[in-house]
């Protein structure tokens, strides 16, 4: 059984769709949720599915203290879910290729810093797009810019929008997510 390890930022439904697709897995675990946000509606969720979630600061990703923790506690490999900080080098270093994060568009557009929640989705309308979608990479030093795991697409139509494109895209996370990362870290 390998152990993961989710970060987000928010609100932590991708992460509640995740633990309650692993929950009978024989593969994959998933005993521990991180924030960098005390007030994260995630900590709610962690509460509910029956989960311990922990709030770390953005020095303590850098000084090296959370990866001692995920050590501590035999992580294997880590999922970003709505996880806003840059992953610092040290994470990178330890756990190479094993680390993966979902985007919710069609990278290499609507990426990199700044573009992140509905940022993303009002970017899309803006630019009259004909579709939107998810993409699940592997992370590297640059936000949203490693290698290209998986992709699925829906369309946007001329009158949608950025909301009805947010909840478009996150159809496709919950439906896709939980079985890419079966795949991956299998
Ligand atoms: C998702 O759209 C994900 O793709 C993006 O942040 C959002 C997180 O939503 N990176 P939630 O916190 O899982 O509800």
């Amino acid at each position: 059984m390998k152990k993961g390890a989710i970060f987000a930022s928010g609100s932590g439904s991708n992460v509640e769709n995740i633990v309650r697709y692993f929950e009978n897995s024989k593969t994959l675990s998933f005993p521990l949720i991180i924030s960098n946000r005390k007030d994260a509606f995630v900590h709610e969720r962690a509460k509910k599915l029956n989960i311990p979630s922990y709030f770390f600061g953005k020095q303590q990703f850098e000084d090296g203290e959370v990866l001692e923790f995920l050590l501590h506690k035999d992580i294997d490999f880590i999922v970003l879910a709505g996880f806003l900080l840059k992953v610092p080098q040290n994470l990178l270093q330890a756990y190479p290729d094993r680390i993966i994060n979902i985007h919710p568009a069609l990278l290499p557009k609507f990426g990199g810093k700044g573009m992140y929640g509905h940022f993303v989705h009002e970017a899309v309308v803006d630019a009259g797009e004909t579709e939107s979608g998810i993409t699940i990479h592997s992370v590297n030093e640059n936000y949203d810019e490693g290698q290209i795991i998986f992709q699925a697409k829906c369309p946007v139509l001329p009158t949608d929008t950025p909301d009805e494109v947010a909840s478009k895209v996150h159809q496709l996370e919950y439906k896709y997510f939980p079985e890419v990362i079966e795949r991956f870290f299998y």
